[in-house]
Parts: structure tokens; sequence; C-alpha cells
């Protein structure tokens, strides 16, 4: 029996299933705003995902990932835990910047590093202050850093896509585009500057333009539907562009446009970002005019790549900023 055991743990060696004795283990929490967020469902899965490719023998890293339930209250309380628990390393995707201070507080009081993911901490950016700056004396081995896009990108590139078109977006050939803007979460920066860029744009190619309707659907699909049902009944053959914050919200105002028997490309522009798999679909299909890649490949590799040296003890930046892509028909057509 005895023998059989060493057989089997022989066996087990020679397969690697067991860890060398001098393998460490990471514990890392994860906590993401909200579970059901399309674009943070992919990201969330590709941190998982990155991180088993970099386990070795000797590294393991066990992820706790917690879902913050779009309820600040709910996240503070998984950090407490995560802080409990004696995290190497905590990533965050925080339900409320404005709380950003306060969580940050805790976990650089409890010496653990933190990498802040998605939602720019607000605060900061205000005050045109780094992370660095606004930590000095707190902070003095910088162990928080941002990982994420710079939002004024991506809605520059939706207002540029329109502006590219043969008519400038100025279907109704009346000398100016009449939009309607389907926002995201108010109190997220991406929503803001994506709000205000992609209509800059525009404006910046001198055309003039006409707000019909601009409504929250905080970045929800179902959301997205109704708000843009809702202004195609009451403004009709008025409105020549459909700016949404995000894709999710894109692919409901697709099905509202489809629904009302308007059609892309012809009577209607709609635009999204973050470059979803069916987002880009529809691109391909002539049912939405464009997107932008929201590279969540790349910023999760980026948040990853820093919570490792951050677990090594290197040092690090305070902000790490991952490209946005135009994704119109050329680009698709190319791909
Ligand atoms: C994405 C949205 C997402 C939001 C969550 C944004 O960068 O474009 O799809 O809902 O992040 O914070």
């Amino acid at each position: 029996m005895k023998k059989l055991l060493v057989f089997a743990l022989v066996a087990m060696m020679a397969l690697g299933m067991v860890a060398s004795a001098s393998a460490q283990t990471y514990k890392v929490g994860v906590s993401i705003y909200q579970f059901t967020d399309n674009f943070m469902t992919l990201y969330r899965n590709e941190i998982e995902a990155y991180f088993k490719t970099l386990e070795t023998d000797d590294v393991k890293y066990e992820i706790t990932m917690a879902d913050g339930k779009n309820d600040m209250a709910e996240q503070t309380n998984q950090i407490q835990n995560f802080i409990t628990q004696g995290m190497d390393v905590i990533i965050l995707n925080l339900v409320q910047t404005s709380s950003a201070d306060a969580v940050i507080d805790q976990v650089v009081a409890a010496g653990i590093p933190l990498v802040l993911i998605n939602r720019e901490p607000l605060a900061y950016d205000a005050e045109g202050k780094t992370l660095d700056e606004a930590y000095e004396g707190i902070l003095n081995n910088a162990q928080v850093c941002y990982v994420g896009a710079d939002a004024r990108q991506s809605g520059t590139f939706q207002g540029e896509m329109v502006a590219e078109l043969d008519n400038k977006g100025d279907i109704n050939g009346d000398g100016k585009v009449s939009y309607i803007m389907i926002e995201g979460d108010p109190e997220n920066i991406d929503a803001q500057y994506r709000t205000e860029f992609s209509v800059k744009a525009l404006t910046d190619a001198g055309i003039e333009v006409e707000c019909l309707d601009d409504q929250v659907g905080n970045w929800d699909q179902t959301k997205g539907q109704e708000l843009c049902a809702n202004a195609l009944n009451i403004y009709g053959d008025k409105v020549e562009v459909v700016f949404c914050n995000n894709d999710a919200m894109a692919l409901g105002a697709a099905t509202a446009i489809q629904t009302a028997g308007r059609k892309v490309g012809e009577d209607i522009y709609l635009l999204g970002v973050d470059a979803l798999e069916e987002a880009v679909q529809l691109v391909k299909d002539g049912e939405m005019t464009g997107t932008v890649l929201n590279d969540h490949v790349g910023q999760s590799h980026a948040a990853v790549d820093v919570a490792v040296k951050l677990l090594n003890g290197e040092e690090i930046d305070n902000y790490y900023w991952v490209d946005y892509v135009k994704v119109n028909k050329a680009y698709v057509d190319a791909m």
C-alpha cells in the first residue's frame, strides 16, 4: 500500500501535478464593479486567463474574483475582506470613483499594492494631479496605479467616423447633424468624455450640430434599446446620428432602429464603443456605422503585468494607457 502511494506521488511529480517545495502562491483579490457588464465580463475573464499563462512550477496565482454588484457598500466590504484575508495585491474596478480616496487610503494603510482599472479616479484628474502627487507622503514607494484607456480618444474616434462620411452625417441636407446621445453611468469619466469628445470631433471639423436628446442608459443594453426607441418615436426622421457611449447600449439601439423600420447607412447612423464581437458583426453587416476597440486584452494584460511587478517589488509607473482603435466598415473589411 505504502509502495503504491510512493509510486503515485512520484508519478504525479513527474507529471508536474505537485508543486515544488519552493512554490510560492500569491493571493490576488479582484473586485469588478458589476459582473453583468458585457465589457467587464470579457475583461475579467482575460485577467484570469492571463494570470494562468504566467504560472510556473514555482509561482502560482490564487485569484479571488468578487462581484461589486454596482453597489459601493458591497464593494467596500469586499475590499475589507481582501485586507483581512491578507491579499498580496488587489486589482480594483471601482463602483464609484468618488470613493477612490477612501478605498486607496484603506488599502495603502494595509500595505497592499493596488491596481485600479477601467474607471479612472476623478478626483486626481480634476485637480490635475497624478496618483503619485495626490498620495505624496503616504505613498513613498508608489504602490498604486491606474490602467486604462483615454476616453477622450474613443469619443473623438466616434465623431471622426461620422465626419469622414461623404455627407458628414447630414442625411437630410439641412446643414446640421441632428443626433441623440445615449450615455453610460454619468459618474464615470468614460461616459463624460465620450459624450463630450464625439460631438467635439464634429464641431472641430466645422460641422454644425443639434442635440435632439441626451439620456442616461447606464451602459445597459435594454436601457439603450428603450431610450433609442423612445427618441425615434418622438423625433422620427430628424434623428440622423445615434451616439452610444458603449456597444451594449448600441446593440440595444440597433434593435430599436430595426424595429422603427430605419436603415443604418441610409437614413440613420449608429456608433458605439468597445468593439464587442456582436457589434463588430453589425459593422460588417452594415447595421452599425462604427465602433471603437476598447482593448480589454491589452488593458487586462497591462493590469496583470503591473500586478506581477508589484508582487516582485519592482518599481512601477502611476498610469498605464492602452490605445483605442477606430472600427468602421473599411477596418472590418480589411480584417
Ligand atoms: C466600457 C463600457 C463599460 C464600462 C464599465 C467602459 O470603458 O466602454 O462598456 O460598461 O467601461 O465601467
